[in-house]
């Protein structure tokens, strides 16, 4: 205590020898200049980050409705490709492949529109629609929506028993959500049904508003593939009004019914206004060797 009473003692004496006045003391450096952040961008920084667009996605399909498919039904109408347990059908594999072929062209070229029809009524377009779509189903990444786009004899929502009533043709005409009637038998596959017949379905495939619509869905769902079940094409002008909007299409023949001069006449006309990806055969009793090679599973 005593040593802190001295050095006081000697720094007041110092002190009062300079005059009272206080020693020089350098003044200090001064300090580097810290540059404000501008208001927006702080704002950016305490935004939170969007989500990427794979969580997006997630997040925009999961408020659509679900629905379990009964197998047996399934299985009845020849819908092969819904099973995921078990052995595979031959029929599956052979959508499987077409599966792969497609969307490798749909890919290759940036493609993701793609219409199926056919010359004459029940060849298998919903039938092939539906298996193509549940063939994806299976790869948990790609996303598909089907759009029933036949408004007049509309099948899609009786052969999977979908209850409901607002149609997909209410959503064209701008006066449904999609988010409120599409149904997903998968988490990364849904369904747009049509549960009354349309009053007037070539206008409404080549009304001004359905591109608009479409991309809509797109944005929002932002689907790998919409596929387009659509009315057979030599009985209403339905399908070629809305070829436009696609960017490719698959024409389905069948075997002993469709003629080479129906395939030729549609293949011809569809070609005018998009790209035609191929001619499928289907309901073929006979299969060459060559088609048939056997199981690889
Ligand atoms: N490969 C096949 N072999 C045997 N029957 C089939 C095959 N594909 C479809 N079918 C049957 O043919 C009928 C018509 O099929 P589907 O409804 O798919 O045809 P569509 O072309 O969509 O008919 P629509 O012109 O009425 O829309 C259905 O009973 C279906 O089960
Ligand atoms: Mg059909």
């Amino acid at each position: 205590m005593d040593k802190i009473q001295a050095a006081i003692a000697k720094a007041r004496a110092a002190r009062n020898e300079l005059g009272g006045e206080a020693p020089d003391i350098p003044a200090p450096a001064p300090m580097a200049k810290v540059p404000l952040r501008r208001p927006d961008a702080i704002s950016r920084i305490l935004a939170p980050k969007p989500p990427s667009p794979k969580i997006a996605r997630t997040l925009a399909w999961q408020p659509l409705a679900t629905f379990a498919p009964n197998a047996k039904q399934m299985e009845r109408n020849r819908i092969v490709t819904f099973s995921t347990s078990g052995k595979k059908a031959s029929g599956a594999i052979a959508y499987d492949m077409l599966r792969t072929k497609i969307l490798q062209e749909m890919r290759a070229n940036g493609w993701r529109r793609l219409a199926i029809t056919s010359p004459g009524p029940k060849c298998g377009k919903t039938t092939t629609a539906l298996n193509l779509a549940f063939s994806l189903s299976k790869q948990p990444e790609t996303h598909t929506i089907v759009a029933e786009m036949d408004m007049r004899r509309p099948s899609l929502a009786k052969t999977l028993s979908i209850s409901g009533d607002v149609s997909f043709s209410t959503v064209i005409e701008g006066k449904a959500d999609f988010a409120d009637m599409a149904m997903r038998p998968r988490p990364n596959l849904a369904l747009a049904v049509n549960h009354t017949r349309a009053r007037n379905p070539s206008e409404l495939l080549q009304s001004s508003t359905i591109g608009k619509v479409l991309s809509e869905i797109e944005k929002q769902f932002d689907p790998d593939l919409t596929i387009f079940d659509m009315p057979p094409m030599l009985v209403t002008d339905d399908t070629m009004a809305f070829m436009g909007q696609v960017d490719c299409v698959l024409l389905v023949a069948a075997a002993e019914s469709t003629s080479l001069g129906e395939i030729d006449i549609c293949e011809r006309d569809l070609a005018a206004q998009t790209n035609v990806l191929g001619v499928m055969l289907n309901k073929c009793r006979y299969m060459d060797n060559e088609s048939g090679k056997g199981r690889y599973d």
